[in-house]
């Protein structure tokens, strides 16, 4: 069984005045989960989301949050971010002196675990870890902003960390998610390689059509890649 194909739509570009409408109006749209980048303006130059604001809109929804860790230490405010309602936390691998250890402490907590690679780190990273994790990010942009172009010179690297999690034996356990430039016409590369989650920001707001036309059209786009794959 492959790992369905699902959208997790950053929040990044919506109107913070508004915050709790948006996150209703995406789960209107068919969205399936809800990444909050969250940023500390020292891992990644701005500077975003605390717990509380988190936890101000976990009543607007019922779809899962997962916390995008954008941050020097993922093991400091880890607790607080699975409190204020994340079911996933996602820690970068640049970031973690001891990643080992603070995935098996995401875990400990109740939470998914998840590992973000930026560009230049190699698959390699997650070498002793995927027995720690339920998901791996693979990041198609330089982190830091949305609005972003897509850097598809990432596919092989998706298609490297695929293949590490299926000669591991996890390949119907670990999800593969890409984070930066993802739209309708950039997701096919992704999914092709084997991505099956999807972080989109600007492609979605940015549609003429609305969102739920932008959310289908990915998740389109997505299950022909992989179908044709
Ligand atoms: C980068 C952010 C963005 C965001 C998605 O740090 O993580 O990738 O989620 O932004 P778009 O979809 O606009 O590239």
């Amino acid at each position: 069984m492959t790992r369905p194909i699902e959208i997790a739509p950053s929040v990044l570009p919506v109107d913070l005045s508004m915050l709790g409408e948006a996150v209703a109006e995406l789960e209107a749209a068919g969205v399936d989960r809800i990444q909050w980048d969250v940023m500390d303006g020292q891992f990644v130059p701005n500077l975003t989301f605390g717990p509380d604001v988190i936890a101000s809109a976990r009543r607007h929804t019922s779809l899962p949050f997962e916390a995008h860790l954008m941050v020097l230490t993922p093991d400091v405010m880890a607790a607080q971010y699975v409190q204020a309602g994340c079911e996933r936390l996602i820690v970068h691998a640049e970031a973690c002196t001891h990643l080992h250890r603070t995935l098996g402490n995401i875990r400990s907590l109740g939470a998914k675990a998840a590992v973000a690679l930026n560009p230049a780190t190699p698959a390699g990273a997650l070498a002793h870890v995927l027995d720690l994790v339920d998901m791996v990010l693979v990041m198609t942009v330089n982190p830091g902003f949305g609005g972003q172009s897509y850097i598809a010179t990432m596919e092989p690297k998706i298609r490297d960390v695929r293949d590490m999690i299926a000669a591991a034996g996890f390949s119907e356990t670990i999800d593969i998610e890409v984070d930066g430039g993802i739209s309708a016409g950039t997701v096919a590369g992704a999914a092709a390689a084997g991505a099956n989650v999807f972080v989109a920001g600007s492609a979605l707001f940015r549609d003429p059509l609305g969102l739920s036309h932008a959310v289908s059209e990915i998740r389109a786009h997505a299950e022909a890649a992989r179908s044709a794959s």
